[in-house]
């Protein structure tokens, strides 16, 4: 099922002959929003977060597969929850920044003269164009960094405000104090910045408190280093990987038998919480330390926690079938000084997420499938899945009713 309308101006080359006046692309667009709106809801209600999990079926394929879910994920999902977009040291200094894209929508973080960390959304209120791409260092020779469009060279200040607007002298209504950047809100959390593209967002911290004491009572973080980063693409939809990682440990013993073989799957548990999981297993070799742990937080955040290692990672979704996994991988003190170590510890880790890549891109596949309609949940092992389900049905439900669907 397709769910979105062709693009307004492209000619359906099925109607031959039939010439459109504007008005009548227009009208008949708008009875394809309706249509489209009223299968979206159709769509929407057919996974039910009400059910408990041994009567409920997975979300349709359509979640997965159609653009219209896309563009929910990216105007609810991606725009209401805080996301995290990168490491507090890498914007360190007065000046550093930090641009990227929220599932298409640009941003740019930045460390202001002061100290304090602000994001905007990274567009120039001329035309468009992005002010800052990657990261970098702002140069402001003591002074509050600047920034310069590349195009047309309007000129903000640290705090977005418009410094310079050349040649519009002399055009109407135009409103400096109000052409400035738009802000993001912007919080951290475990060494992490986190956007929230929400106007008004609740603050993260609360949600958050049980993990971070769970964190710390469990593992010893105060000497953690990050000592590289990884990016994978993998070519499926952002919710495959997140529901991969959510299975309770389900495909562990199947699909990484490596790995099994450290951990005591007998004892695998998941506990839920509000807005984030926590999958936990004892571990039986020495790389592993005693336990593992594997915590989630909705939507697209894990925090992999063994021995001295942490490893962190952000699901980003780029298309409605491509996803980019950042992963961060931390170890402390003793153990980031041991080369050999740290490779072995990554080279294992890597060939864990090969085996992962794999099993995503074949799910992205084999949901394609037209006999593949929904799938069933194991009851108590993949609980933290049924979660995920229920918390992106509210955000979808909530960004539905708002968006006027
Ligand atoms: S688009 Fe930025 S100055 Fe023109
Ligand atoms: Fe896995």
């Amino acid at each position: 099922m397709r769910l979105v309308p062709r693009p307004p101006g492209t000619r359906d080359h099925s109607a031959k002959g039939h010439s459109d006046t504007f008005a009548d692309t227009i009208s008949r667009m708008n009875t394809q929003d309706a249509r489209i709106s009223q299968a979206l809801r159709r769509e929407l209600e057919r996974f039910d977060p009400s059910l408990p999990i041994e009567s409920a079926h997975t979300p349709p394929s359509s979640w997965y597969l159609d653009p219209a879910f896309e563009r929910l994920d990216r105007e609810t999902v991606f725009s209401h929850n805080w996301i995290a977009v990168g490491r507090t040291e890498q914007v360190s200094k007065p000046g550093d920044y930090l641009a990227g894209h929220i599932l298409g929508m640009p941003y740019f973080v930045l460390r202001q003269e002061g100290g304090a960390l602000v994001a905007f959304h990274n567009a120039c209120r001329h035309h468009a164009t992005e002010l800052l791409t990657g990261s970098g260092c702002l140069d402001h020779a003591g002074e509050s960094p600047r920034i310069t469009c590349p195009y047309h060279g309007w000129t903000y200040g640290s705090h977005g405000d418009l410094l310079s607007a050349p040649h519009m002298a002399g055009v109407e209504n135009f409103d400096r104090a109000s052409m400035g950047l738009r802000t993001i809100a912007l919080e951290t959390w475990q060494g992490y910045v986190f956007l929230n593209l929400d106007d008004d967002p609740s603050p993260r911290g609360p949600d958050l408190a049980e993990l971070d004491t769970r964190l710390n009572q469990q593992f010893e973080t105060s000497s953690l280093r990050h000592v590289m980063t990884r990016t994978y693409t993998v070519h499926c939809n952002w919710k495959v990987f997140v529901d991969n990682y959510l299975d309770g440990g389900y495909h562990v013993p199947v699909l990484h038998r490596g790995l099994a073989a450290g951990l005591d799957l007998d004892h695998y548990t998941t506990e839920i919480f509000k807005r984030f999981s926590i999958q936990s297993c004892k571990a039986k070799e020495g790389r592993l330390g005693d336990q593992a742990l594997y915590a989630w937080v909705h939507p697209n955040l894990m925090l992999n926690r063994y021995g001295g290692i942490l490893d962190v990672n952000r699901v980003m979704p780029v298309a409605v079938d491509r996803t980019d996994v950042i992963f961060d991988y931390f170890f402390d003190e003793s153990s980031s000084q041991d080369q050999s170590f740290v490779s072995e510890s990554v080279a294992q880790s890597e060939s864990v997420q090969q085996e992962d890549k794999q099993v995503c891109e074949s799910v992205q596949r084999g949901l394609r499938s037209p006999a593949y309609d929904r799938g069933r949940y194991a009851p108590r092992i993949e609980n933290g899945e049924h979660h995920f389900h229920s918390l992106l049905a509210h955000d979808y439900r909530n960004g539905t009713n708002s968006l006027a669907l």
